[in-house]
């Protein structure tokens, strides 16, 4: 039998019990039959979550763009990889077929390398999403180097605390960038960003708007012209499964992003095993991801994934509402996408809007919706499934991390029967475990609790760049011997999995990933600020929206309140990212906090939900009279 693509309920099963009596057989049956090794593993899986250390086919070589794209050229080579759409419907889609790819990353290989690229080092990429941007990815790849994308809407100062935590030597950018109707000035971003990292050699910019921009002798260079050079012949560097294949950094409850690093081997065969298995893609669909590159979404699930099976993929350099709300449906409709994966607060959005901006458009190719990023609510839920899948494409609700690499909990779309607002069962090779705050696993269905996993899978974080110990007091720490993942869920009668939401700091804000630390550091830097405290509450179509208390010190209380408002907002913007602007600033005289100094976040997340029936015990605080203060300046 053939593990790799699940057809039917039965056969899940059956290989879910396989994927763990029998795990290591398992991943070796997967990883044998569909990838392309240059030498076969000396052993399947090493771990110990204690230290921890995972190693999945250690002593295995090989190349990943050897899978995504060399080794489709003798059947494929003339298929289309992917399609690029542009910003504006009036730019003309572009198809790049494997051929094409396997030319555009080879040049762009050879332009690293003539950069002084190799091997190991660190790559920061910071573009639009354009064909670049997943050139740029496999080009690295080719060459063994790492990459660290950033999402092309941070700050200057978010991009450089990442360029310098990972020491990258090499900046790939562009001019600057479509959104909807404005253009963004990127270089401008990345020139603020270098004036404070001294490891980057070089940069090399792609034209995509004919800016005026300024270059830096000596350190900044347009990319073309290097490609035009540049020889299309580039030979794989052949890898370890375990050599690391990109950086990619997340939010943390506390401090600063998390380098969270992938491996190659355990990697590539989890993206891909799942895109085919999440999406059932079969020959000659057209998948679509509407996430940027800059998100794992878009690393396992525009790039990897997808390639690696010989897919086509989509790719979107624009927004949902440009030119108009009919945008994803005009997409859809174009290019007669067959799998469309989206995000929650997208969902929503769309949903407000006039219904006629769907139904205007012929749906009929769509056979898969996915969910991603979030919980989806009911009603966003029966949203999607009754305009865009019009009952009969299956929503896939899935459930992953950047930490996990891949898609963890989730249906299998006409196998898996769906239930709204649940994430359903595990994928093959996932354990999952719910703990009792005392750190009991809950056995049994219809319970609730915090949600762990209780042995490794392929794609599983390694580490932190740079801080093994902070990987381990993050994940490996709460409760012995698990993953935990910061997120509740609870399981049903019949054994779904249903995700609460985080039970750390981090809020997730339009499908953003926020940790509170980060915007409260941010938002202190302000002069007029004392203190202040995030919390997130609930909003119609970001899932939820950010709150903050603000103490100010003597010298911002006489100040108007409007202008520091839009002050304190600039200053996240600056720092931060416009993503972790507040929609309301409450200034209040103080903060509820425990004997121990700590703010009681509890409290000030029901008020600020207007929920405020039941606080708790507020006695065991240091100054509970701010509650009430707080309470009547609730906006
Ligand atoms: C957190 C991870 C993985 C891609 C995008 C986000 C939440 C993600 C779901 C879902 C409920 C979800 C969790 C998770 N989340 N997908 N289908 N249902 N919650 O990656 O930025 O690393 O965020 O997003 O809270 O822990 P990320």
């Amino acid at each position: 039998m053939s593990n790799y693509h699940i057809k039917h309920l039965e056969e899940y099963y059956q290989v879910y019990r396989k994927s763990v009596r029998e795990p290591e057989n398992f991943w070796a049956e997967v990883a044998e039959e569909h990838f392309m090794w240059r030498k076969k593993w000396d052993k399947v899986l090493q771990w110990d979550f204690k230290k921890p250390e995972i190693k999945w086919f250690d002593g295995a070589q090989l190349n990943i763009t050897e899978n995504c794209i060399d080794r489709h050229l003798v059947t494929k080579g003339d298929k289309t990889a992917i399609i690029f759409e542009p910003n504006s419907p009036d730019e003309a889609a572009r198809h790049i077929t494997y051929s094409d790819l396997h030319e555009r990353v080879c040049k762009m290989a050879n332009v690293l390398k003539s950069k002084g690229i190799k091997k190991g080092d660190r790559v920061c990429i910071y573009l639009p999403m354009i064909p670049e941007l997943a050139v740029s990815l496999l080009a690295c790849a080719r060459i063994g180097a790492i990459h660290s994308v950033v999402f092309a809407g941070f700050s200057s100062k978010a991009l450089a605390s990442r360029i310098n935590d990972s020491e990258c030597k090499m900046v790939i950018t562009s001019d600057g960038s479509y959104r909807g109707a404005k253009t963004i000035d990127l270089k401008g971003i990345v020139d603020n960003g270098l004036e404070s990292c001294a490891t980057v050699e070089s940069v090399l910019v792609v034209n995509r708007i004919d800016a005026e921009i300024n270059m830096k002798t000596g350190r900044d260079e347009w990319l073309q012209p290097l490609l035009d050079e540049a020889s299309v012949h580039c030979a794989p560097e052949i890898m370890e499964a375990e050599d690391p294949l990109f950086i990619l950094y997340t939010s943390g409850s506390t401090g600063k992003p998390k380098g969270m690093v992938h491996t190659t081997g355990g990697y590539m065969v989890y993206s891909a095993y799942t895109f085919k298995n999440v999406f059932q893609y079969h020959d000659g669909d057209v998948y679509w991801c509407t996430a940027d590159i800059g998100w794992i979404t878009g690393h396992s699930y525009i790039v990897y994934g997808p390639l690696a099976n010989g897919a086509t993929t989509v790719m979107f350099e624009g927004v949902p509402h440009y030119p108009d709300f009919g945008r994803f449906w005009e997409i859809v409709e174009k290019h007669k996408v067959n799998q469309f994966y989206t995000a929650p607060t997208a969902i929503r959005a769309l949903g407000k809007q006039n219904i006629e901006f769907v139904e205007k458009h012929d749906l009929s190719s769509l056979k898969v919706l996915g969910s991603v990023g979030e919980p989806i609510n009911e009603e966003a839920w029966h949203w999607y499934n009754d305009n865009v899948g019009k009952h009969k494409s299956p929503i896939v609700d899935t459930w992953w991390q950047t930490e996990t690499g891949g898609v963890m909990i989730t249906p299998l779309p006409y196998v898996t029967p769906t239930k709204p607002t649940y994430a359903t069962l595990p994928f093959p090779g996932i354990q999952p475990a719910l703990l009792d705050e005392s750190g009991e696993e809950i056995k049994g269905n219809q319970v609730d609790g915090r949600l762990c996993i209780k042995f490794p899978w392929p794609s599983i974080a390694r580490t932190i760049w740079g801080d093994h110990q902070r990987y381990k007091d993050t994940y490996f720490s709460a409760f012995e011997n698990m993953y935990f993942t910061g997120d509740g869920a609870l399981r049903d009668e019949v054994g779904y999995y249903r995700i609460t939401g985080r039970v750390d700091d981090v809020i997730i804000v339009s499908g953003h990933n926020l940790g509170t630390a980060p915007i409260e550091d941010a938002i202190n830097e302000h002069p007029a600020v004392a203190e202040s405290a995030i919390v997130g509450f609930p909003h119609d179509v970001k899932g939820n929206a950010l709150y903050g208390y603000v103490t100010l010190k003597e010298t911002g209380e006489s100040r108007n309140q409007d202008n520091l408002r839009k002050e304190i907002n600039q200053v996240i913007t600056d720092r931060v990212g416009a993503i972790a602007k507040l929609d309301k600033i409450q200034f209040t005289n103080g903060l509820p906090k425990t004997r121990s100094g700590k703010i009681m976040r509890r409290i000030l997340r029901k008020i600020a939900s207007k929920d405020i029936s039941n606080l708790g015990d507020t006695s065991t605080l240091l100054n509970p009279e701010c509650v009430q203060e707080i309470m009547d300046g609730v906006l």
